[in-house]
């Protein structure tokens, strides 16, 4: 069973077992449908959050079956990109390798035919230190401080424009295209430097696989996509976060970056595409979404989070026309 929870002129906030959903529902209407599926599932926490998290195997068996679902919810030429974090043995200060396991798990399944594209790192340089007990008890360990971002599909060649999402110049490189002045020939790396090279302003330069989400020091050159730079770059102090304070509600523990989102969102899909996140949480991607013109659809499992994102949509910069639905029972 699944009701919508509210919808917008670009999207639709359902709330259900998104497995359940996909499988009832999403199968019939939206096959092939979408461009983009971005999401950061449940993570394979050792400690139990709020939301019920499956452990070890149980969650990899869980994990691993989402690959044909959602196989067959992806355009031919659509992406899917899933945000996940390390996780450790527990009671050990050894890691674990589940979410690699999740990998092989997703791409070997014979059920469907996903590949990884490109892995991303999304590094954290505010990240609270954890593991705390081997962090910063015992000190033995260093701070776990970035998340793995996987880019996949079920074709060699998604969509995806890498011109969209270009880095800002650093100054040095600013001044390279201004002076034209740099050393041409052979670089160590074999690298041959043509007399052209570095003359063009090409509006920004070519985004790395690494995203810095916060700056580690605020007077330093940080280059991250102009898109992240569009969207705050503390996602604990955006639009949200300050909208859940004002009103006394503890925020969703395990937000996405906005500017992750972002990112994704404008370098794989167009205006009017569709974009799925099927563990939505607190909807930063409908939000993001709607930003950018895209059509959205999210589902959450929990009530709670599905209602506290209606937040989301008053942000005045979004303009969005929010319908709440009242009606508690069951759509089909
Ligand atoms: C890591 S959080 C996602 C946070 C989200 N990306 C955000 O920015 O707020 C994972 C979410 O998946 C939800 N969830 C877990 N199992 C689910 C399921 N079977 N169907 C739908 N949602 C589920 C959890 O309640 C949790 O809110």
């Amino acid at each position: 069973m699944k009701q919508e929870i509210y919808n917008t002129k670009l999207g639709r906030m359902l709330l259900g077992d998104s497995i359940e959903i996909a499988e009832k529902y999403l199968n019939r209407h939206y096959k092939n449908k979408f461009q983009l599926i971005i999401t950061s599932p449940p993570f394979p926490l050792n400690a139990k959050k709020r939301y019920g998290n499956l452990q070890g195997e149980e969650y990899l068996e869980w994990f691993t079956n989402l690959a044909p679902i959602f196989n067959d919810l992806l355009a031919e030429d659509g992406s899917l990109v899933i945000e996940i974090g390390n996780s450790w043995q527990q009671g050990k200060p050894v890691q674990s390798l589940l979410h690699l396991q999740c990998l092989f798990g997703l791409v070997n399944n014979p059920k469907s035919d996903l590949r990884l594209i490109q892995e991303f790192i999304a590094y954290n340089p505010s990240r609270l230190p954890s593991p705390a007990q081997w962090v910063t008890v015992d000190r033995i360990r260093a701070v776990d401080s970035y998340t793995h971002v996987w880019w996949m599909s079920k074709t060699d060649f998604p969509k995806a424009d890498n011109s969209k999402v270009l880095r800002p110049y650093s100054k040095a490189m600013k001044q390279l295209i201004e002076t034209k002045k740099f050393n041409r020939g052979k670089r160590p790396s074999q690298h041959s430097i043509n007399p052209t090279a570095f003359t063009k302003d090409n509006g920004g330069s070519i985004a790395h696989n690494l995203f810095e989400i916060d700056p580690i020091d605020l007077e330093r050159d940080v280059r991250l996509p102009h898109s992240v730079l569009r969207f705050s770059n503390t996602n604990s102090n955006d639009y949200f976060f300050r909208g859940c304070r004002e009103e006394g509600i503890i925020p969703h523990p395990a937000r996405m970056h906005p500017g992750l989102v972002s990112f994704f969102v404008e370098f794989l899909t167009d205006e009017g595409d569709l974009v799925l996140d099927p563990f939505a949480g607190s909807n930063t991607t409908g939000y993001v979404s709607e930003k950018l013109k895209r059509k959205w659809l999210s589902i959450e499992i929990e009530e709670d989070y599905a209602y506290k994102s209606i937040i989301r949509f008053n942000d005045p910069e979004l303009k969005a026309t929010i319908k709440i639905n009242s009606n508690q029972g069951g759509i089909e």
